[in-house]
């Protein structure tokens, strides 16, 4: 997109900012223990089956743990986060794994520069909440256009499912439950991602994503707010 005087500055980032390396070494060394890694590694490759020839771009690569996973499976990974310091993580993390098919780039879903119908495969995770709804839209027809006719877009975002009667005892009883089998910190980083940073609704993401023309092949819901979305570039 063109860059102009009012469009959103995604480099100014909202929420939790990792300012410095140790702080992004420990939030990589958190992310292990509480995520299961492997597996979403591995249902990220089932559900977007990349061949030795895809061209994979990744929007918001964060410590680079699904980049130089998947990158084992394909031709190429572009990895683009906002942040300088995790890129210079994630980067670090590469080399010395010696992969050296993973370029990598300081943009976001606004302002990165893929020239059109590049890639097979698109995917994001926990990310796009960083845009208000009008962005994410715009992100969303910036990714259909990169994406070769018949690619898959795979996204993982927190998401609220829009049929629950009362959002007090949903967000406190997942608040409980954090707090309970994870840790007080990680309770605070979820109660600052609710007020402060933009998951939207079940309804308006999938409306964001069909009015940007992708066929939503398959959508998994996790905890309650943990939505997948597989998608495809279709051209009837
Ligand atoms: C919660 S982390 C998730 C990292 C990684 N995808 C994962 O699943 O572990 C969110 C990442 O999105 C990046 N981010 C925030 N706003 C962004 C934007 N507008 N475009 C691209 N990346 C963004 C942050 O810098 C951060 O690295």
């Amino acid at each position: 997109m063109k860059k102009n005087k009012w469009q959103y500055d995604e480099l100014q980032q909202v929420g939790v900012d990792y300012g410095n390396y140790d702080e992004v070494a420990r939030y990589d060394a958190r992310m292990k223990k509480l995520r299961d890694i492997k597996t979403e590694i591995n249902n990220l490759i089932q559900a977007t089956s990349p061949t030795p020839d895809s061209i994979i771009l990744e929007i918001g690569t964060g410590t680079g743990e699904f980049a130089v996973a998947i990158v084992e499976e394909s031709q190429k990974l572009f990895a683009v986060d906002v942040s300088p310091v995790m890129l210079e993580y994630a980067k670090k993390k590469a080399e010395d794994r010696k992969i050296e098919n993973i370029e990598f780039h300081h943009a976001g879903f606004l302002t990165y520069n893929g020239s059109s119908e590049q890639f097979d495969i698109i995917y994001t995770r926990l990310a796009l909440h960083h845009l208000p709804d009008f962005w994410k839209s715009i992100a969303l027809n910036r990714i259909y256009l990169s994406l070769k006719e018949g690619g898959k877009f795979y996204l993982k975002d927190v998401v609220y499912p829009s049929n629950v009667e009362d959002y007090d005892l949903f967000f406190n009883s997942i608040i409980e439950g954090i707090e309970k089998s994870v840790s007080s910190e990680f309770t605070q980083e979820f109660i600052d991602h609710i007020k402060k940073e933009y998951s939207t609704l079940d309804w308006i993401m999938e409306d964001l994503l069909t009015k940007a023309g992708f066929s939503i092949l398959e959508t998994k819901v996790e905890n309650s707010f943990i939505y997948t979305y597989l998608c495809e570039k279709r051209i009837a």
